[in-house]
């Protein structure tokens, strides 16, 4: 069997290109050796048509609303008790664990849950105020710093004690920056708590007072880690790879996907849509407001949490989370709804009927209810991108491997179209 080409036909050349296809039917054009051979670069600033890998961790079609880790539907892993250490080593290891593999990874996250002592007293130089993003960013950075030992890693069992260290402390690390915002006491983690109940334990236990775990909180909380673990080459991972490409260590490379992740196009939207939410509801916007503001375009105001590059359709997270949140809200036995869910709801539906969205197949994302669900868990708003991080941390961790597993991978490196001054001479100062 012949393979597959494309033609692309330029002035009188015609040039053939290989074709590749993945297992779900994605077709892409092979351009990678088309400058190297012809001197022809293609242009796509944004990369919306570009796919930069082959990877086997995240399947997306967004036309349908479909999202698979490792071949397994999104919604498999919330129908029974979800579990976020489990979707962890599924991404990372590539299959999932046995009950004693489970358990092996559950002791090696215990092992790494403590900060070296000297790393935490680097909170106490950080101003009080200090978004919780920056803070995180910098002490993941700063890991690097205490475990130099697995800067270079050669082998799995090292790449597995890096992966612990990072996901188990990334939970010490936010629960702290927290504690330091609010002036309370550090609260040492709790190895009897499993993963999810022991960062509520560090974020709300005082030392003379444990924090009492609700098994809706600890599900809820387990529920949007996952839907958070990974979603293929989204901005912050295509940052993890582009850092690692360089062959960078996980531990920076890591950090500056917390740096991506922060931006309010991305997973700062978040905190955009509760901000959006209380501002309908204390008064100063109505969701017709928001609305017209979004569909303005003199203004630069969005609907946050609504519209993605890639779902042209309902996201697959946002409807489980919306379905969730009444169940949830049950569940914690709230004594009032929260208000902000019915705006958002009001919003949803709204949007969902105006031809300004149906016509750009703008449909809610992640973000539109994830925060009304950690609202009800009193996380705060500035910690909401923090928890997205936690979430997405197995994912930068997993691509980040894929990568490193990859034979011959190179180093990233866009090209551009030069469209400044021509040739020119330099002037004098004098002459100026
Ligand atoms: N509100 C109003 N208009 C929007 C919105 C929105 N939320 N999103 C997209 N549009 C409009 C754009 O103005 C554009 O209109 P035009 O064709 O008339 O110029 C059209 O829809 C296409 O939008 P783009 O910005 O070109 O789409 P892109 O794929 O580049 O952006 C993005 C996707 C960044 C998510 C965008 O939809 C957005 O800004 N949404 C709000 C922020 C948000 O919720 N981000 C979280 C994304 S999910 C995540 O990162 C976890």
């Amino acid at each position: 069997m012949t393979a597959e080409k494309a033609i692309l036909t330029l002035g009188d050349k015609k040039i053939e290109l290989p074709v590749i296809r993945g297992t779900e039917g994605d077709v892409a054009v092979d351009v990678s050796r088309l400058y190297e051979e012809h001197r022809i670069l293609t242009y796509d600033p944004s990369l919306g048509s570009t796919a930069v890998c082959q990877s086997k961790i995240t399947f997306i079609n967004g036309e349908e609303g479909i999202l698979r880790y490792r071949g397994i539907p999104i919604e498999q892993f919330v129908t029974k008790t979800p579990n976020f250490i489990e979707v962890a080593y599924l991404l990372i290891k590539e299959k999932l664990p046995t009950m004693t593999e489970l358990l092996e990874f559950r002791t090696l996250l215990e092992n790494n849950e403590l900060l070296h002592e000297n790393l935490r007293y680097q909170f106490r130089n950080i101003p009080a105020g200090a978004p919780p993003m920056a803070q995180l960013s910098a002490m993941l950075s700063n890991l690097a710093c205490f475990h130099r030992d697995l800067l270079v890693l050669d082998n799995d069992e090292e790449f597995l004690q890096v992966a612990a260290r990072l996901i188990s402390k990334i939970r010490t690390i936010a629960a702290s920056s927290y504690r330091r915002s609010k002036g309370l006491p550090y609260i040492y983690p709790d190895p009897n708590l499993r993963y999810c109940a022991n960062f509520l334990h560090m974020m709300f236990s005082i030392p003379y007072k444990q924090y009492e775990i609700s098994p809706a909180v600890e599900d809820a909380l387990n529920l949007i880690l996952i839907l958070h673990a990974d979603h293929e080459q989204n901005c912050s991972t295509a940052t993890v790879r582009t850092v690692g490409s360089a062959r960078a260590n996980l531990f920076a490379s890591c950090a500056a996907g917390v740096s991506a992740l922060w931006g309010p196009l991305h997973g700062g939207a978040n905190v955009e849509v509760m901000e959006m939410l209380k501002g309908i509801h204390d008064g100063g916007l109505s969701p017709e407001d928001c609305i017209r503001m979004a569909k303005d375009k003199q203004n630069p105001f969005r609907l946050f949490g609504f519209g993605h590059r890639i779902y042209k359709n309902y996201d697959p997270r946002a409807k489980i989370l919306r379905d969730a949140s009444d169940k949830v809200f049950s569940q914690l036995k709230m004594k009032e709804r929260d208000p902000l869910l019915d705006i958002a709801r009001k919003l949803e539906e709204l949007a969902l009927k105006d031809p300004y969205f149906v016509e750009r197949k703008l449909y809610p994302n992640v973000d539109f209810y994830s925060g009304i669900l950690l609202r009800a868990m009193h996380i705060p708003t500035n910690m909401f991108t923090v928890m997205f991080a936690i979430g997405r941390l197995p994912g930068w961790i997993a691509q980040w491997k894929e990568l490193h597993d990859t034979p011959n991978s190179k180093i990233m490196r866009p090209r551009q179209i030069y469209v400044g001054t021509p040739k020119t001479d330099y002037i004098p100062r004098e002459k100026r």
